[in-house]
């Protein structure tokens, strides 16, 4: 397993959170953001955007896992789920990356069932050509192509999370 060259710099991704939060902070002026962090990836991602989010905001948190090692599929678990009553909610969903869409998309559904005020989706990292199904995303960090990342909240197997920058993972050397 070898933890490649960085995809994106610690300040690379500072910098693009600031520009998606300060996007965030003029879209909601006025308003007070319920931002919903789908753990465990996103949790730096939703820890550094929520605090430069300059609108009043609350937080709360969904653990949802669809993933086997490297590959989704597409079985999307709950283990924790919000409680409050979200009908008059200005909802953002806050993610680390979208692959095939299906993690997303289910529990976009779940909150729409839901009926919030609005709701929005927020992710750091898109690989939009390994789509599956179609999901709106409202604020994206950056696209990127069809490799492995870890790092910024990423794992492989619950590991290298706390890489504080984005990384490209390869299993073997090729
Ligand atoms: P999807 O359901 O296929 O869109 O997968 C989304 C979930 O898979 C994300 O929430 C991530 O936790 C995980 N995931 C997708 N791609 C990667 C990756 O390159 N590195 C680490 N986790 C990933
Ligand atoms: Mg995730």
């Amino acid at each position: 397993m070898v933890i490649g060259k960085p995809l994106f710099t610690i300040e690379q991704i500072q910098n693009r959170v600031k520009e998606l939060a300060d996007r965030i902070s003029r879209d909601y002026a006025g308003k007070e953001i319920l931002a919903i962090g789908i753990l465990k990836g996103a949790f730096i991602f939703f820890s550094d955007i929520v605090r430069t989010i300059k609108v009043p905001l609350t937080v709360d948190f969904i653990v949802a896992s669809s993933y086997l090692k490297t590959e989704t599929t597409g079985d999307v678990k709950i283990h924790y789920d919000i409680r409050e009553d979200i009908s008059d909610k200005d909802v953002l969903l806050i993610e680390d990356i979208v692959d095939s869409g299906f993690t997303l998309n289910f529990i976009r559904d779940m909150i729409l069932s839901r009926k919030p005020k609005s709701l929005k989706i927020c992710v750091f990292l898109d690989k939009k050509e390994r789509r599956k199904v179609d999901v709106p995303l409202d604020y994206v960090g950056y696209e990127i192509p069809d490799v492995f990342v870890v790092g910024y909240g990423l794992d492989y197997e619950n590991k290298f999370r706390n890489l504080p920058y984005i990384a490209i993972f390869k299993k073997s050397v090729d």
